[in-house]
């Protein structure tokens, strides 16, 4: 959702270029709007931008903004629309804020606002805690005052950031439920994540819930949820926490997918699982939401199948409200690339009141915040992954699933070796793909076909197209179509089916068939040995033989290219789809 920043300059020093890179570094958070506001010699200024961060840079440029403390924004609307009068910061005679997460009360708030002569300008739910600090400030309280006041009026989840005129040099920050670090190094800084201050600095603390700081040019004062001084642990910010830009690439999502087989090599060797985590364990509840969920389905099958454990994979934003019972024995995993999406935490949260249950995290993101609320944690080493649409973490996610899977199996551990070369044929495919994506650039829609373990990947394939290329696109099991789905089908909704030559094949092939028969777009990813045997009508993009268990991960390669080159074709914003944001801190 949201990022947030805040810089604090040496001496005289002005933060706004520093302000803007950190920035570019949180804009995968959301891009409706950014904005900026500085302090300098008591005054504060403020400039805001609709759209995309270089919007707001050209604005930058023909201003001169300059300050030597300041805090910035990049917006993922949830309250208002996004326009420049709704973008952060608000700001009031001598208050800008800058907020991350959702005020849950902030109409009670307005009205009790309102009621004491305040007037509101935007549409946001955060301009009533700028407002509120205002309030208090002109009651006479001091900043700090004024902040815990606001803290405990408001309910919901919030990264704040605020700057005070009366208080030049101090940043002031609280955290509830949407992530926060400060940042120690060349300069004193807070942002959302630690990548987009990984330039200035090596250390950071990352805020527990409840919590208030105070950042000054050299130091910073943490206090917990009843405003009492806190000690709070440093940690070094991890090289793998620091993006290295698009290198040779048009986008980070083409970038991401190539170095899948570098990320999946690296994600076998660091992660040799013991077996005994399943010891006692009598059924294994898997949380997850958007592509990690597609990789928890994929897990169901091999966990049952091979492990002969029961298991239930959740959709972690509607888990809770169904008050689920969870069996004693139970070993969970909740699946997040970003280790930071609230309806997966909040699952996890209800797992922790309801059960005892033991809680293994698989996340990309070192020391977010899954590390913290899990009991075992088991990254995938897929290095940062800033395209929105999530590629080379859904691999290795799978790759993490499988080596708990076959952690008693040295056969299929050993075939999970060979999967990164074949994944590297598959990527050779791209030329062979680019033509598929001419051929449904204009659909109105696409339906996706598969089977078994394939099944979770025609649900992804489908998701990463809708996601990028707006085209409207569902994945189906593939005997489920001939149920319903199978009406959509004419010369204009291609059908991507996935097929490889296995114990399925002939079924998923009688699919096929009935497709054909009602469409001419039939395009089946399949193998050698397949593609002999499927009629000539179709398309066909033929992958490398692997181990059987193992063709999710394969598949999974070419139907994100296909999604790429689709959306480039028509001429998308591939690494920053509308409406979305990488990662999902409300609910
Ligand atoms: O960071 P997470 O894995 O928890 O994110 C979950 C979903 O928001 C995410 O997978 C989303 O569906 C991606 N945009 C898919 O490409």
């Amino acid at each position: 959702m949201c990022g947030i920043i805040g810089i604090i300059g040496k001496g005289n020093e002005n933060v706004v270029g520093k302000i803007i890179h950190g920035l570019e570094k949180l804009e995968y958070r959301g891009y409706d709007s950014a904005g900026i506001a500085v302090v300098c010699d008591g005054k504060l200024s403020r400039l805001r931008a609709a759209g995309k961060l270089r919007n707001l840079i050209a604005k930058i440029e023909s201003n001169k903004l300059s300050g030597t403390v300041g805090i910035g924004h990049t917006r993922w609307a949830t309250h208002g629309k996004a326009t420049e009068n709704n973008a952060h910061p608000m700001m009031t005679k001598d208050v800008a804020l800058v907020h991350n997460g959702i005020i849950e009360n902030y109409r009670e708030l307005k009205f009790e606002l309102q009621k004491d002569g305040y007037v509101f300008s935007t549409e946001t739910d955060t301009e009533v805690v700028a407002v509120f600090l205002q309030r208090e400030i002109d009651k006479g309280n001091s900043p700090r005052e004024a902040f815990k006041n606001a803290l405990s009026a408001i309910e919901g989840s919030y990264a704040f950031a605020a700057i005070f005129s009366m208080l030049p040099e101090t940043i002031m920050v609280a955290k509830n439920r949407s992530p926060l670090v400060v940042g120690f190094g060349s300069n004193m800084c807070i942002a959302s994540d630690a990548s987009a201050i990984s330039a200035e600095c090596k250390e950071v603390v990352y805020l527990n819930d409840g919590d208030y700081a105070e950042i000054t040019e050299n130091n910073a004062s943490f206090f917990d949820k009843n405003f009492q001084p806190v000690m709070r642990k440093r940690f070094t910010v991890s090289e793998d926490s620091i993006d290295s830009g698009k290198g040779e690439y048009a986008h980070f999502m083409l970038k991401e997918i190539m170095e899948q087989p570098s990320a999946i090599r690296k994600t076998i060797l660091h992660n040799r699982i013991n077996a005994d985590i399943l010891n006692g364990v009598s059924r294994i509840l898997i949380l997850a939401c958007g592509t990690s969920y597609h990789a928890g389905l994929v897990a169901r099958y091999w966990f049952e199948k091979f492990l002969r454990i029961p298991t239930n994979v959740e959709i972690a934003s509607e888990y809770r409200y169904r008050s689920p019972i969870i069996e004693d024995n139970t070993l969970v995993f909740a699946i997040t690339q970003s280790g930071e999406t609230i309806d997966t935490l909040e699952a996890l949260e209800y797992v922790r009141k309801h059960s005892n249950a033991k809680v293994a995290a698989i996340a990309n993101v070192k020391n977010s915040a899954i590390s913290r609320a899990a009991d075992m944690i088991f990254y995938t080493e897929a290095g940062v992954e800033v395209g929105v649409a999530s590629t080379k973490a859904f691999t290795a996610q799978l790759v993490v699933l499988a080596a708990v899977a076959f952690c008693k199996s040295e056969f299929f551990l050993q075939e999970l070796q060979n999967v990164p070369t074949a994944c590297e044929e598959a990527l050779r495919l791209f030329e062979n793909i680019k033509p598929v994506a001419e051929r449904i650039k204009e659909a109105r829609s696409a339906i996706y076909l598969g089977r078994d373990l394939l099944y979770p990947i025609a649900l992804e394939g489908a998701l990463k197209l809708k996601e990028i290329s707006y085209i409207h696109a569902e994945g189906f099991a593939a005997g489920e179509m001939k149920h319903g789905p199978i009406a959509l089908i004419d010369d204009n909704v291609p059908v991507i089916c996935l097929c490889p030559h296995n114990e399925l094949f002939e079924k998923t092939a009688s699919n096929i068939a009935v497709a054909l028969a009602r469409g001419k777009n039939v395009i089946v990813f399949t193998d050698a040995e397949g593609s002999k045997l499927l009629p000539d009508e179709v398309t066909k993009i033929i992958l490398p033989n692997i181990c059987s268990e193992f063709v999710p991960i394969l598949y999974s390669v070419p139907l994100q290219l296909l999604a790429y080159y689709t959306a480039l074709i028509r001429g998308e914003d591939v690494d920053k789809p509308r409406n979305l944001a990488k990662s999902v801190t409300v609910e």
